[in-house]
């Protein structure tokens, strides 16, 4: 006879509105493409569907022409059952560096206040100083503050190392932690030891966040649930596998019948499933999907590089016409990770290390040239590293910024309050609150978006008056 298991159905978090076009289709998914098939993916029972932050922020400002606050606020309205889930980067909130702690309170609270449920904060260094003002903020919101590690290898990531982090994550305040995997390395038996340090750990339930570009997420995905992880993160299978998640019907499949069945319909998935299938079609069509992202790549267990990571070294160096150079920068990549402490590979630090090994090749000569941003990583600015960095380096850094020593408190501490001077230089193009937050991040991209959202409304006010004036045949 069959032992009776009590069922612990496994969370689902739907990610089709947020990573996985972000990560397929370079964040191009207009809120008219979200729209129509929000009241069904409602019905479907997912524990959240994230749908903002990361990079949608900054493309639908930039490339969409969208106020995202908008966006947020129509799914809000769409979504009556399920909860909406956010990605955010800790202290530098969706941009790039650090903020003030004004902007970034400011920011969770307008979140919150527009729709958000759980804000997953993460920080690129895994420096828990970087998530503290975001998640005291969440907490007095009454938002779910979910903290996640950016999981990634190397000397430093012992299974105490989680364990400690996991433990002080909860002390900090979180309601949950998530496991990060951007790169895609975790693979399954590492999967079972983690979530077991990380329940050793704390208390709280578990996520497991992972991409699909090395082939392994969906093994990854059971091994990690039969250790006792809470939450997996999938996508529609239109938008799903390659450098995205593992697809969210396969999943649900993959567990129906057993302990962990999210009891999902696989009729309502279908549907779904249809109206995303011909918009993949037309992104294949003009090459803004690109059949590149979409296979197995196994150079990310080898090299351990994110996807992302790698799109943005070929089109540096295609720029600075020394393509040839792609083995050279990939072989280059873990070893300027190691002169910066052996950290993890996430925005922004991807960019910084990518950037870094991709001038120490060119050049000719390693830390010849060193960007600002690396500069600034060196002597702390971005906070603490996992390892020491490698001092010969940090010294030159240092002097060439005029410093003595580097920075060993939260680098926010010394960032003055930024609201009040934000609002000043913007106050010409306010319409609403939540528009200094837009113009904090990305002050050119928000002024650019401003001034076309006023010739738009000056359109729409002149074709009004035209048909007021306009006399009708009787
Ligand atoms: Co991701």
């Amino acid at each position: 006879m069959a032992v009776q298991t009590a069922a612990k159905p496994i969370k689902i978090t739907e990610t089709v509105l947020r990573d996985a076009h972000q990560s397929l289709i370079a964040t191009r998914m207009t809120t008219e493409q979200m729209l129509p098939i929000i009241d069904k993916m409602d019905k479907v029972g997912y524990h959240s569907v994230e749908c903002w932050g990361g990079a949608t922020f900054d493309a639908s400002l930039r490339f969409l022409h969208e106020d995202p606050w908008d966006r947020l606020r129509k799914l809000k309205d769409g979504f009556k059952n399920t909860k909406l889930q956010m990605l955010f980067r800790g202290q530098n909130i969706l941009g790039y560096s650090p903020y003030a702690d004004d902007v970034v309170e400011y920011f969770v609270q307008k979140s919150i206040a527009n729709g958000i449920d759980i804000i997953r904060i993460f920080d690129c260094l895994n420096d828990l100083r970087n998530l503290q003002t975001a998640v005291k903020a969440a907490n007095k919101e009454k938002g779910h503050a979910q903290v996640a590690l950016s999981y990634t290898l190397g000397d430093a990531y012992t299974l105490d190392y989680w364990k400690d982090m996991a433990k002080r994550i909860e002390d900090m305040g979180a309601d949950s932690i998530c496991i990060k995997d951007m790169a895609g390395l975790l693979v399954p038996t590492q999967a079972t030891e983690l979530v077991q340090a990380l329940k050793e750990g704390s208390n709280l339930p578990i996520q497991l966040h992972t991409h699909y570009t090395s082939g392994v997420a969906a093994m990854t995905y059971m091994k990690a649930v039969e250790a006792g992880c809470d939450i997996i993160d999938t996508a529609m299978s239109p938008l799903a596998m390659g450098t995205s998640q593992p697809a969210t019907e396969v999943m649900a499949k993959a567990f129906e019948g057993t302990e962990y069945d999210p009891g999902f319909d696989q009729n309502l998935l279908a549907e779904i499933a249809d109206y995303f299938r011909p918009m993949r079609e037309e992104w294949l069509e003009s090459g803004l999907l690109s059949p590149k992202v979409m296979g197995v790549n196994i150079k990310t267990l080898l090299y351990q590089v994110p996807g992302g990571m790698l799109s943005n070294m070929v089109s540096q160096l295609k720029e600075m016409k020394a393509e040839d150079k792609y083995d050279e920068v990939l072989e280059e990549i873990p070893r300027v990770r190691k002169d910066f402490g052996e950290i993890p590979l996430v925005t922004p630090s991807s960019q910084i290390v990518g950037t870094q090994a991709v001038l120490n090749v060119v050049s000719g000569e390693r830390y010849k040239m060193l960007t600002k941003e690396s500069k600034d990583l060196l002597v702390g600015k971005y906070g603490q590293t996992t390892k020491p960095v490698n001092a010969d380096v940090q010294k030159k850094a240092l002097e060439s910024l005029g410093m003595t020593e580097p920075i060993t408190y939260r680098p926010a501490d010394d960032i003055e309050p930024q609201l009040e001077k934000l609002e000043k230089e913007m106050a010409q193009y306010k319409q609403q609150d939540e528009d200094v937050l837009s113009y904090a991040l990305f002050p050119q991209v928000a002024t650019e978006f401003f001034k076309y959202r006023e010739a738009q409304q000056k359109k729409v006010d002149t074709s009004v008056a035209d048909t007021e004036n306009k006399v009708y045949p009787v």
